[in-house]
């Protein structure tokens, strides 16, 4: 197929509405889940709040949120020791596996345990969504201590979502200021109406698939460098960039003409919808910032270069960052490994996913769009 302008415009479905929601809605200048616009979400709610929002669809009462937190603390225990033998196996064997795929593996082999496995129901499906919601912590955190040599711990049902994913990983009780930092990430991560992953796993289910397959085929949408992948780009490229200048033989401004050169695409920077700046991305730098100069004064300097890069996107080419971009600079202050960044990820978005897998299969038609054929004419076999 030829790509003219015209043309190249609407692939990737690009502006082209494809369905209706009620999770969320996006739009140039807001970003709101089920009524409430990001900004006083990471300003006024916790993670668990904005779970219980997203999952069972309003804000809950203080009895409603006791209840939903208790039921994850107590829910977080509930993996077979098959699962976590097999992550940590994972770890010992082939180190250099991703996390996203030890997860994706992971979250298959749950939904062989899990009872509700098959029962596309809406009872049976906020069962599974909450069960997913607990344990991808204790997944990420086995898999990260075995990777570091060390054995896996039980989640602490005292700590909030964040605060457990922070302790599963290290063994070290977060400060109140790490805790709050990855709460907000986690709600910022948490929903973006149509976007891969989640489009990936509403397809899944509308073919009256189950939830774990559609959330093992959106762990695989997200992996991806131009998706949820970009967190961890975005900070291998910053690694770059400060490598390559830290001689002083070559500026950052070099660095972005070289690559603008090569036409690289730079990560944690652009969006198929936000063209005029991602909000989320202003949100969690003014965070990291907070957390660098608080807790790890030597990692300031990363939010220096991002602000140096970030300039120059702005001036050549009227490209804005991405939430992936502070989030990179962020979970490294907080000396996250890098390859755990899409994972945490996916401890936030899971929530999306689950609302959409639901929506899906409460008012289903199985999706199955058309293509324009670009092949031969018609041909005979015997011709
Ligand atoms: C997010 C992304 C996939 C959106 O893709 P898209 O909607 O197809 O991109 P657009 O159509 O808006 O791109 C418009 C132009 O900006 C350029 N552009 C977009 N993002 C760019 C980036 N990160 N670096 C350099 N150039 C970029 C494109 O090359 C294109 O240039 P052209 O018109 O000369 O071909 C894309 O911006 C990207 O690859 N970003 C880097 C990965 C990333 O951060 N992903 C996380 C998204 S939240």
């Amino acid at each position: 197929m030829s790509t003219t302008k015209k043309e190249a415009d609407t692939r990737g479905l690009a502006g082209q509405t494809i369905g209706e929601t009620a999770v969320c809605a996006v739009n140039q200048t807001q970003l709101i889940y089920r009524g409430y616009e990001i900004a006083d979400l990471a300003a006024n709610a916790s993670f668990e709040e904005v779970a219980f929002l997203l999952l069972v669809g309003h804000k809950p009462s203080s009895g409603e949120l006791d209840a939903f937190s208790e039921e994850l603390a107590q829910m977080r225990s509930g993996l077979g020791e098959g699962v976590l033998s097999t992550v940590e196996r994972i770890a010992r064997e082939t180190p250099d596996a991703h996390p996203m795929d030890v997860l994706r593996t992971a979250i298959s082999l749950a939904a062989h345990e899990d009872p509700d496995c098959g029962d596309n129901g809406p009872e049976a499906e906020l069962r599974k969504s909450k069960r997913l919601l607990a344990t991808i912590p204790v997944i990420v955190g086995t898999h990260q201590r075995a990777l570091d040599g060390l054995p896996r711990i039980e989640s602490d049902p005292s700590l909030s979502h964040a605060a457990n994913l922070l302790w599963l990983m290290t063994g070290q009780k977060p400060g109140e200021i790490a805790a709050r930092v990855m709460d907000v990430s986690l709600i910022l991560y948490a929903e973006h109406d149509f976007n891969a992953s989640t489009f990936t796993s509403r397809v899944i289910a509308s073919t009256n698939s189950d939830m774990h397959s559609a959330v093992c085929g959106a762990i695989g949408a997200l992996k991806g460098n131009l998706h949820g992948g970009a967190n961890e780009a975005a900070m291998e490229m910053l690694k770059d960039i400060m490598e390559d200048t830290a001689s002083g033989d070559m500026t950052v401004d070099a660095w972005m003409e070289r690559a603008f050169a090569e036409k690289r695409k730079l990560m944690g920077f652009g969006h198929r919808v936000y063209k005029n700046g991602d909000h989320r991305a202003g949100i969690l730098r003014d965070w990291g910032i907070r957390y660098a100069e608080q807790e790890n004064p030597d990692t300031r300097k990363w939010f220096d270069l991002g602000d140096a890069v970030q300039k120059i996107m702005l001036d050549s080419k009227n490209i804005h960052p991405n939430v992936d971009f502070p989030c990179g600079m962020t979970y490294f202050a907080m000396g996250i490994p890098v390859p755990q960044y899409t994972p945490i990820f996916v401890a936030s978005r899971i929530t999306g996913w689950c609302a959409h897998i639901m929506e899906q299969h409460q008012n289903n038609r199985i999706i199955r769009p058309l293509a324009e054929y670009t092949g031969p004419e018609l041909l005979e076999w015997n011709g």
